[in-house]
């Protein structure tokens, strides 16, 4: 055999070695995913994941190919967390809330932890109009853009594995409602009137804020979208100083029942 070739097949013999170490790791993946939850173990554990970067620097260390080991490494792990999501859910995250409750960071903390898409209608819709959420109102009124939200809850119906970050106002709407609860799991994610002014005071993407960014006003509209937020939510979710990773716990401790 010329000697390309002999190199050639030792190489596909360590990819075989490497294809089973996947096959193998992927399915401890799926048994850890089932033991934390058949005992009620705590799902996200940053500490974890740290642990392992070091474990792998460690053993790594006098490698030429740090670098790129470590790259695959990025990856595999990254399809671990993707394989422990599907093993932990079958269905989707809908986050609702007032605005300023948290919905964007949490959604990107999920979306950390679990490596899932996130949606974030706000962001499609504004990219769709080629403007802000606020010129959006100016330039066509509030009516226009819930019937966009409307639209793309429709549309967005057979997506799986993501999180789902509605606008303030989604659930207001009944459709919208039943378009949600259609998608995925709902969870409202609350917060004080103070602390949801201290978080909105600064941003001026909120037109329905805009002009009113007191306390007494945030408490009040709360207040009055408190019926249909309760009635859209599977699950309640209260923020006020609880770090991200204590709110997703929280999440998926309840998601999970
Ligand atoms: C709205 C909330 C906003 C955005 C729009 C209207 C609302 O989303 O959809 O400004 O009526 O509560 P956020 O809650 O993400 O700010």
């Amino acid at each position: 055999m010329e000697q390309i070739e002999e190199l050639r097949a030792r190489l596909d013999m360590c990819d075989g070695i490497i294809l089973d170490a996947l096959r193998m790791r992927n399915k401890i993946t799926e048994d850890i995913a089932e033991y934390k939850r058949s005992h009620n173990m705590q799902i996200v554990q940053p500490e974890q994941e740290k642990k392992k970067k070091y474990f792998l620097q460690n053993r790594l260390q006098e490698n030429e190919h740090q670098e790129e080991i470590l790259n695959v490494f990025d990856a595999i792990l990254l399809n671990s967390k993707k394989i422990q999501t599907k093993a932990l859910f079958d269905y989707n995250f809908v986050l609702t809330g007032f605005m300023g409750a948290g919905k964007t960071t949490i959604s990107n903390a999920l979306k950390h932890i679990f490596a899932i898409d996130v949606i974030e209608m706000d962001q499609i819709i504004a990219e769709r109009e080629g403007m802000s959420i606020s010129e959006i109102f100016e330039t066509y009124g509030e009516q226009y853009f819930r019937d966009a939200e409307t639209d793309l809850l429709i549309e967005l119906q057979s997506r799986k594995n993501i999180v789902l970050s509605c606008g303030g106002g989604t659930p207001l709407r009944e459709v919208n409602v039943s378009e949600m609860k259609k998608i995925g799991k709902v969870i409202l994610l609350t917060a004080k009137p103070e602390t949801i002014f201290e978080r909105i005071k600064d941003c001026h993407d909120r037109p329905v804020l805009e002009n009113n960014k007191n306390i007494p006003f945030i408490a009040e509209l709360m207040e009055q979208r408190r019926p249909k937020y309760e009635a859209a939510a599977d699950i309640i979710i209260p923020t006020d100083g609880k770090n991200e990773y204590e709110i997703c716990e929280e999440i998926i401790t309840k998601v999970l029942g």
